[in-house]
């Protein structure tokens, strides 16, 4: 895409969290307002990936570093009119790029599980899923949730944390069996 509409993704700044707000505002069967103030507080604690169309902010993704080999996405969201359109996935593989590149080999996210049986949720439980991310526990109450939300724990690998270069210790080869 090229001129006025080209679409950018780019690290944001807290500058940008009114934007991020502004969207999950729009979201309006996604993000209670009090969600809605979590983003912005979350994404001027934290640098946001944006992006951009027309130099505008459509879309947010805010992550949380938990040391140097994990990280949390704690919330994303595309303007409500621009959906389906491509533009969280080429935010994602963005964000996991590069956190790949800075050493991060686990990615969680929490989304609502889809044994709540709220529709609009279970597009999103679908999106993180077919982009790599495994269920691996379910939470309910999840501590700052309502309870009867359960959280679907997600986690995405981006390099293996067993064996090959992050293996703590070197194999040790069994001693052969002594002949019979
Ligand atoms: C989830 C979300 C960030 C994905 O961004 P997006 O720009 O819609 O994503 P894409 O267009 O790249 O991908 C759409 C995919 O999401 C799903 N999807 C979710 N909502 C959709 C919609 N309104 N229209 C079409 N597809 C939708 C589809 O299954 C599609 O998957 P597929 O391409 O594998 O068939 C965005 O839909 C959103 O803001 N959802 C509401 C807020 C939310 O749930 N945030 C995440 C909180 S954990």
């Amino acid at each position: 895409m090229t001129g006025s509409s080209a679409r950018r993704v780019r690290a944001g700044t807290a500058g940008d969290a009114a934007a991020c707000a502004d969207i999950a505002t729009g979201l309006l069967d996604f993000f209670t307002p009090a969600a809605v103030e979590k983003i912005r507080a979350d994404a001027t604690a934290h640098r946001p990936w944006v992006v951009t169309e027309g130099g505008r902010v459509v879309a947010f993704a805010l992550v949380e570093r938990r040391g140097r080999r994990a990280a949390e996405i704690l919330s994303a969201a595309t303007e409500a009119s621009r959906r389906g359109r491509g533009i969280g996935t080429a935010l994602v593989e963005h964000v996991l790029d590069d956190l790949r590149r800075a050493g991060t080999l686990l990615v969680e996210v929490k989304t609502l599980a889809p044994a709540a049986g709220y529709a609009p949720y279970d597009a999103t439980y679908r999106f993180w899923t077919a982009r790599g991310f495994v269920h691996v526990d379910t939470i309910d109450p999840l501590p700052g949730w309502e309870p009867g939300n359960p959280a679907a724990v997600l986690v995405a690998a981006l390099a293996a944390t067993v064996g090959g270069p992050h293996r703590a210790t070197q194999r040790v080869t069994p001693k052969q069996a002594p002949p019979e």
